[in-house]
């Protein structure tokens, strides 16, 4: 039995810790959960028998959910489409764009799906190294003939910071490549970047319900692309890829304005009490996300994620991230006892 070449250069995704009984802080999850409202409805709708999960999902509920999207973004429906979270989106995309031996401009460190789905097609992910405060040398974002696709996470996992709109800008205009900005993070950031998508054929913007609106685990997020590229989203994408509770569920969260308000406020404040705490400790790279990322130096990440485990807490230690060292350590930012203890076991290392 042979699989394909490409998957050699592949490796397993690696997912943040999850240890019965510990504080999870190492996948950047919505500390308040999902929204009261959103598990009122799906209870509601389930058994009075408006969601039927013997039916494939509705398309009027897609068409709900879109429109719905549309607008929270300020977008067009016709600009809008949804996927299994970012992944999912992310997944259909570079189905579209990737062929055997075309090029992807991967900035690091970043999300590791993007150079794994890069590889999976039978694409060449080209790396630049991320400088300083690990912000990109645009410079160096060069495409070729045979790029097809730049990834550009703003927020980035795992730094926290953005980029500004006039680097994107010059990246966007330098180049035929589909430039993909990843904002999975953006509400909690003070900008956006998603605006742009009407201005250039060749930009669109992700966003996702798994962490300001806490639905990781129902796995809904969407791109807002430009026109042209909607109806090859449609063409490629899986049918049915948002199950029938997530689409209810994601209508539902976008309504409940005041858990979101809560939620952003909940990770700002906690970010801030992170940041100034620890950074009497060690460097920690101002973030824009709901996570904060340290670098324990002299320490190594490695240890120091095994004293939190042993105080009940996990946090991602970034030696599996490409291009990150092996003394960066992200932390997500928790409810105010969690972020607490988090602070109380490290000063005490
Ligand atoms: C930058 C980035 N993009 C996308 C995702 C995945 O998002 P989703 O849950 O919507 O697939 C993550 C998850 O951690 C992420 O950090």
């Amino acid at each position: 039995m042979r699989v394909r070449a490409s998957l050699k250069e592949v490796e397993e995704y690696k997912p943040g810790k999850l240890v019965k009984g510990a504080i999870k802080l190492s996948s950047n999850e919505n500390p308040l959960g999902p929204s009261p409202e959103v598990i009122k409805a799906i209870v509601r709708s389930l058994e009075g028998g408006e969601l039927d999960l013997s039916i494939y999902p509705w398309e009027k509920n897609e068409e709900a959910l879109v429109s719905e999207i549309s607008t929270y973004v300020n977008a067009s429906v016709e600009n809008i489409v949804i996927g299994a979270g970012v992944d999912g989106v992310l997944d259909t995309l570079v189905k579209i764009f990737v062929d055997k031996g075309d090029e992807a401009i991967i900035p690091i460190p970043s999300f590791s799906l993007y150079e794994s789905l890069v590889k999976i097609a039978g694409g060449i992910p080209r790396y630049v190294k991320r400088v300083g405060n690990f912000s990109i040398p645009v410079e160096e974002l060069t495409a070729t003939e045979k790029t097809q696709m730049i990834f550009l996470c703003s927020p980035n996992n795992p730094s926290g910071n953005c980029i500004s709109e006039d680097d994107v800008r010059a990246i966007i205009e330098s180049t035929n490549s589909m430039v993909v900005i990843d904002e999975a993070y953006v509400e909690f950031a003070d900008t956006s970047l998603e605006e742009l998508v009407n201005e250039y054929e060749n930009v669109l913007v992700l966003r996702t319900f798994s962490k300001a609106f806490g639905l990781a685990g129902l796995r809904v997020g969407y791109g807002v692309l430009p026109e042209w590229l909607v109806s090859q989203y449609k063409k490629v994408s899986i049918p049915f890829t948002v199950n029938n509770i997530a689409l209810k569920a994601a209508i539902v969260a976008l309504r409940d304005n005041e858990h979101l308000r809560r939620s952003v406020e909940l990770v700002r404040d906690g970010r801030q009490f992170l940041e100034s705490n620890l950074q009497q400790l060690f460097a920690v790279y101002p973030s824009q996300a709901n996570f904060v990322l340290l670098d324990v130096t002299p320490r190594k990440s490695s240890a120091v994620c095994d004293t939190l485990m042993e105080n009940g807490i996990t946090v991602r230690d970034c030696t599996s991230f490409r291009g990150a060292n092996d003394s960066l350590i992200r932390i997500s930012v928790g409810t105010r006892e969690q972020n607490a203890k988090v602070v109380e076991v490290l000063m005490n290392l």
